[in-house]
């Protein structure tokens, strides 16, 4: 029989229990799966999400959960607002452990030859610049406290190169260049910076059912299935946000039931 204590301290190892953990676009989808899942898991959890009615209703399911949360309203194309979300978590929770850096604005897939700049801009300045700033305003909390946990959003489809998706591929890669970097120039603070490629059933894997891609997915992936946000992809998101992912800095996982384990 394993020391109760020591028991204790190998689950606390693997937890987020205590933990101040901030979550991006957690009004639906990838997101929300993964506010859900910390906030179960013993986190204080900040809903960052520029909808307010979405932001709301899972403000409501985590405090019917009795989950500690707080919402903010923040559109992360804006580095001041960026600023003030982690200001108010802050302000509430008196510290920031970690950030789950979900949240991407959406434009129309073109290709290569005839992507807009308008386009362009629109999934770099939420994706890459949203993320950068917000590494940015926690790291000084980070660094203070020599402990932090960063857990950024990339895409097979960025890795792979997928047709048709210049704009968002583009816009995944530069993510993952700057967590490596991040990840080289933080690591002897003991902050962890990950990425997460997902494969999820959201509303964007909706839309795409009878698409010759998701064809392709379902017959390719070992699992022969989406990922569930909450059950499949948040876990990914609980551990390297977790003391556990304390030696693993600068990867991307994939979190897709190895469906690009050939990436
Ligand atoms: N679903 C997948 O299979 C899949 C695959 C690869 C990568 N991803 C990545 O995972 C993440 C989540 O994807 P999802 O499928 O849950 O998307 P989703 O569109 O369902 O959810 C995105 C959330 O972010 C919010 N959001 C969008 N722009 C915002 C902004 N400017 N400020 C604040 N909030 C904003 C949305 O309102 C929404 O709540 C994204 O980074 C996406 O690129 C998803």
């Amino acid at each position: 029989m394993v020391d109760p204590t020591v028991a204790a301290e190998v689950r606390d190892m693997h937890g987020v229990d205590g933990r101040v953990i901030i979550v991006t676009g957690s009004g639906q989808g990838v997101g929300r799966g993964i506010a859900h899942h910390l906030g179960k898991g013993g986190a204080s959890v900040v809903v960052a999400e520029w909808k307010p009615d979405t932001m709301q209703r899972t403000v409501d399911e985590l405090t019917e959960l009795g989950i500690p949360s707080l919402g903010v309203v923040c559109d992360i194309n804006s580095h001041e607002q960026i600023d003030a979300m982690v200001a108010a978590t802050v302000e509430r929770f008196g510290r920031v452990d970690g950030i789950v850096n979900n949240a991407q604005t959406f434009r129309p897939m073109r290709p290569v030859a005839t992507v807009p700049d308008s386009d362009f801009d629109v999934f770099y300045d939420s994706g890459v610049k949203g993320t950068l700033w917000a590494m940015q305003a926690v790291y000084p909390h980070m660094q203070k406290q020599q402990w932090g946990r960063i857990v950024n959003f990339a895409s097979s489809m960025g890795i792979t190169g997928g047709r048709g998706f210049a704009a968002y591929n583009a816009s995944k890669e530069a993510i993952r260049g700057l967590t490596r970097t991040a990840a080289r120039e933080w690591g002897a603070d003991n902050i962890c910076v990950n990425a997460i490629a997902p494969a999820a059933a959201t509303h964007h894997g909706e839309a795409g059912k009878q698409s010759e891609g998701y064809r392709q997915f379902i017959e390719n992936c070992p699992m022969g299935r989406q990922g569930d946000p909450e059950l499949d992809i948040a876990p990914i998101a609980l551990y390297l946000c977790s003391d556990a992912a304390r030696y693993v800095t600068g990867h991307t996982m994939m979190a897709d039931g190895g469906a690009f384990m050939w990436a």
